[in-house]
């Protein structure tokens, strides 16, 4: 099957020599069923006329952040939020720069700023200008929001000296821009659940017991498998986090409120429990502050709360067919977390290092190791490559399942 019929490809062309292999990049786009609107930027504009990508793409091109017409007709919102992929080629050093800072001072920046779409970028500069700290600082701040990259490759180029920074060729940015779309749907027709962030139990009006977590590896997770085309719902506890895009999100505040809500949310086929529930809460919420007057501190009495991941991971008609926990350890990490795995009785155990050396509540990077009936093995990266090292097991893993189902 194609992949590309009918996708909505927003292509934005910034100012460097090879948006000549734009055009190319268009036709191969119409020839595969894509439609194309196209953005040229003033820069690109010195390279290749808004005629001839009219031309090619059959629609208008776009040029103007500040033209009435066409802001009036079709408008910069419209043109990212009616698009499946915006694809910048080439993106020059300049444009990578600003869209790692966020201006948006042109059509291109504003419509990629507004948009809540996938975006994939095919760099295209002198070696010198790509392998400058700026630039690789700027390239991995997109690549951390998610952002794809087709290239730079490494050859000739038009200025004369010779290294990586040459734009990828046109049939290779199709070939990403296909694999995009192919993972697109890897997961689809499976319901994903995603608890994420903390919880916080309530001592009285103004106080609660709580803990660290941000939710930034829950979130990423929930992100990931929906850009897999999973139909996710994340319960999250409170987070300063957005909610990230694609997925339904519940937000609760107690661990009662996340059991209730991982409830009503099943079935699931996939559950992840990435949150960081308070094992304990006040056996008494107190209806007004506890004052503090000269008797001695109140003393709190804990009382357990639901272990959501056990919950979710008894055998039965409900159970997710994968069910994987998360186990934040300071000590005897591996051993702790396949104890866990069993106790729990949940399929897949990720082992988080959360001890001081390693600051990982809050941080954007993480090291785990995934524990599975069958093995382990270790990762280290942002939270969002965490997800996506996850994700792909769990694609392979559902690969497997149905290959064995049809074997049957
Ligand atoms: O949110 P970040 O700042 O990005 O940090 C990420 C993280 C460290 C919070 C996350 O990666 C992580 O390790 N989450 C699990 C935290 C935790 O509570 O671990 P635990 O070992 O106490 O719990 C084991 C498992 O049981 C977890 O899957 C937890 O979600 C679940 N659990 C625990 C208690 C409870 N009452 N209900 C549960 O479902």
């Amino acid at each position: 099957m194609n992949t590309l019929q009918s996708k909505k490809i927003l292509l934005i062309i910034s100012g460097g020599i090879a948006a000549y292999k734009s055009l190319e990049l268009i036709r191969l786009l119409k020839k595969a069923g894509a439609g194309v609107r196209c953005i040229l930027t003033q820069g690109g504009a010195k390279f290749i006329t808004p005629l001839s990508v009219s031309a090619l793409s059959g629609e208008q091109t776009h040029t103007d952040l500040w033209s009435l017409k066409d802001e009036t007709e079709m408008g910069h919102i419209r043109l990212s939020r009616e698009s499946d992929l915006i694809v910048v080629a080439p993106a020059s050093a300049s444009f990578i720069a600003k869209m790692a800072f966020g201006l948006a001072d042109d059509l291109g920046t504003a419509a990629l700023l507004a948009a809540d779409k996938p975006v994939l970028v095919a760099p295209a500069m002198n070696h010198m200008m790509w392998n400058h700290p700026a630039t690789q600082e700027n390239i991995g701040t997109l690549m951390r929001r998610g952002v794809k990259t087709a290239g730079p490759c490494a050859g000739d180029m038009a200025c004369g000296e010779t290294g990586i920074g040459r734009m990828a060729e046109p049939e290779e940015i199709l070939t990403s821009i296909r694999a995009h779309f192919e993972r697109a749907k890897k997961l689809s027709g499976l319901r994903a659940l995603v608890t994420s962030g903390p919880t916080f139990e309530p001592i009285d009006p103004v106080r609660f017991i709580g803990n660290r977590s941000s939710g930034k590896q829950g979130h990423a997770i929930a992100a990931a498998l929906a850009s897999c085309g999973a139909d996710v719902t994340l319960v999250s506890g409170p987070t300063a986090l957005p909610d990230p895009a694609s997925v339904k999100t519940i937000h609760v505040e107690t661990a009662d409120e996340m059991i209730s809500a991982c409830r009503a949310a099943a079935p699931a086929d996939i559950a992840i429990c990435a949150a960081a529930v308070a094992d304990w809460k006040p056996a008494q919420t107190q209806k007004k502050k506890i004052k503090k007057d000269k008797n001695a501190p109140p003393t709190l009495t804990l009382t357990e709360n639901p272990d959501i991941l056990s919950a979710l991971a008894q055998p039965g008609p409900r159970r997710p067919r994968l069910v994987i926990g998360f186990a934040a350890e300071t000590e005897n990490i591996l051993e702790s977390a396949h104890a866990k795995r069993m106790k729990k009785k949940c399929d897949w155990i990720v082992a988080n290092n959360v001890g001081t050396k390693e600051k990982i509540f809050g941080s954007d990077g993480n090291h785990v190791h995934l524990i599975t009936a069958s093995g382990q093995m270790e990762w280290r990266g942002s939270k969002k490559d965490i997800a996506d090292r996850l994700v792909l097991e769990i694609m392979d893993h559902f690969k497997n399942l149905k290959l064995s189902e049809a074997a049957e």
